[in-house]
């Protein structure tokens, strides 16, 4: 089959386009880089036993998460429109079916899901910053960090607050467009957190607990490795990719054409998972060095980063710093979160940018309260897999995610023609050929027997 493009002018992007080929690269890094390193990884491995969680993780990224990203640019940069339009575009292109929309429809459904809750994080974040500030975790013990997070999450009008306000600035800056604020911030927001997790990481070196630290992460026991871990892992590989959604897809349609989709997807995964290495690296030390459970959940990198800097020269400052930061990687993951709902409002609906953008925020928003409610008024109300916030956790991370990449990758390595993809990714011999060979079984497969295993 001869791709219908070849020859036709080559389609351009309703929404502008990157300015070069590092702003790309830092949008995606900026979108990949955010919660989903600091915040979550940590915990979600500590809830699976570290070691063996890890390793699994890190051939996820590699084997799976890898070839869905530059399937997911591909994509998109051929389609050029929002994920729901160039899938049903491609589809038909490809001599396939306009359904395929219904794929980008399930990203969207994701983005706007995973925001809701992200959103009610984020606005912690936001509430860190100013108690960091104020002295509140200068020289404080970890029964009172505790009581510090217990008391704020347990008020639903604080955390309301904060969701609140972080989904203004989020509203915000994607109204304002793909090109402006995005590049400014990632420039400068990814050293600066890199730096800061390198002072962490000197500090938990010097708690006397760095080596027990590194055994948790790094040694597998895989007697405690269950199905449900495996997917654990495989869900987070996506979720801290930002795949499997269509963000990246949004993302690949402002990208020009001759940047190399392998080289921008190699670097954007090696700044993100480092970054998640080393948050490990320096939260677990610090969890053992103060007797607290890797397991604890949510709270985890609330109550030791915290701590760690309320026993430090100079803490209160650092404190500040690190969650200004983590604020900010926060914002630029959100705005990938948002931007395949927007840029579809604006196509489908003929909506102007800003009025899409405050549509979706606000649905996100009303989605988000019953976040908000789960760690105070429902917490105790619990079904399948925990409260509201725990069950669109898993529905999105460990199903959504891996369903979506899933038929990405069917759908570029099966359904559109060799000429399609090897005019996308440069059809540099074996570079090209091992990444079909992931895209067509090794990442389709794997995903589908993780699930399968999972569920039954
Ligand atoms: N990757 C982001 C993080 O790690 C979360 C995210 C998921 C952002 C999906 C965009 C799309 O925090």
């Amino acid at each position: 089959m001869l791709s219908n493009q070849a020859g036709d002018e080559k389609r351009t992007s309703l929404h502008g386009h990157w300015s070069s080929r590092m702003a790309f690269i830092l949008a995606v890094t900026g979108s990949a880089v955010g919660l989903g390193n600091i915040w979550k990884f940590p915990y979600i491995a500590g809830q699976n036993g570290g070691g063996a969680f890890v390793l699994v993780y890190l051939v996820c990224v590699i084997v799976i998460g890898m070839p869905v990203m530059m399937s997911e640019i591909l994509i998109g940069r051929r389609g050029r429109r929002n994920p729901v339009a160039t899938m049903e575009l491609l589809g038909k292109e490809e001599g396939s079916s306009g359904n395929w929309r219904w794929l980008g429809g399930l990203g969207v459904m994701a983005g706007i899901l995973i925001l809701s809750y992200y959103s009610v994080i984020a606005g912690w974040t936001l509430a860190y910053v100013v108690k960091s500030a104020t002295g509140v975790f200068v020289g404080a013990t970890a029964e009172e960090v505790g009581a510090e997070f217990g008391g704020f999450v347990g008020s639903w009008k604080a955390i309301t607050l904060c969701h609140t306000l972080f989904m203004a600035l989020a509203t915000f800056v994607v109204a304002r467009g793909v090109e402006r604020g995005i590049e400014q911030a990632v420039r400068f927001m990814v050293p600066a957190l890199l730096i800061l997790m390198l002072v962490l990481l000197g500090y938990s070196m010097s708690s006397g607990y760095f080596g027990q630290g590194v055994a948790f992460m790094f040694t597998p026991d895989f007697d405690k490795l269950t199905w449900g871990s495996v997917l654990a892992a495989l869900g987070q590989a996506f979720f801290t990719l930002s795949i499997g959604m269509g963000a990246i897809m949004a993302y690949g349609a402002y990208l020009p054409e001759e940047t190399s989709i392998t080289g921008a997807s190699a670097a954007v995964v090696t700044a993100d998972t480092s970054i998640a290495i080393l948050a490990g690296l320096a939260i677990f030390p610090l969890v053992f060095a103060n007797g607290l459970d890797p397991a604890d959940g949510p709270g985890l990198v609330f109550q030791t980063l915290p701590l760690a800097f309320g026993q430090m020269a100079g803490g209160m400052f650092f404190s500040t710093i690190f969650f200004v930061l983590l604020s900010f990687a926060a914002w630029t993951s959100a705005i990938g979160l948002m931007e395949p709902a927007v840029a579809w409002l604006v196509e489908h609906y003929n909506r102007s940018r800003t009025q899409a953008t405050i549509i979706v925020g606000g649905v996100i928003w009303l989605i988000g309260m019953g976040s908000v409610l789960s760690f105070n008024v429902l917490a105790d109300t619990k079904f399948l897999a925990g409260t509201l916030f725990d069950n669109i956790d898993y529905l999105t991370s460990n199903i959504m995610l891996p369903l979506g990449g899933l038929l990405i990758t069917v759908f570029a390595g099966w359904v559109m023609c060799r000429n399609s993809t090897s005019d996308e990714l440069g059809s540099s011999g074996t570079l090209y050929k091992a990444w079909r060979m992931l895209a067509r079984f090794v990442a389709p497969i794997g995903i589908l027997f993780v699930l399968i295993n999972a569920v039954t």
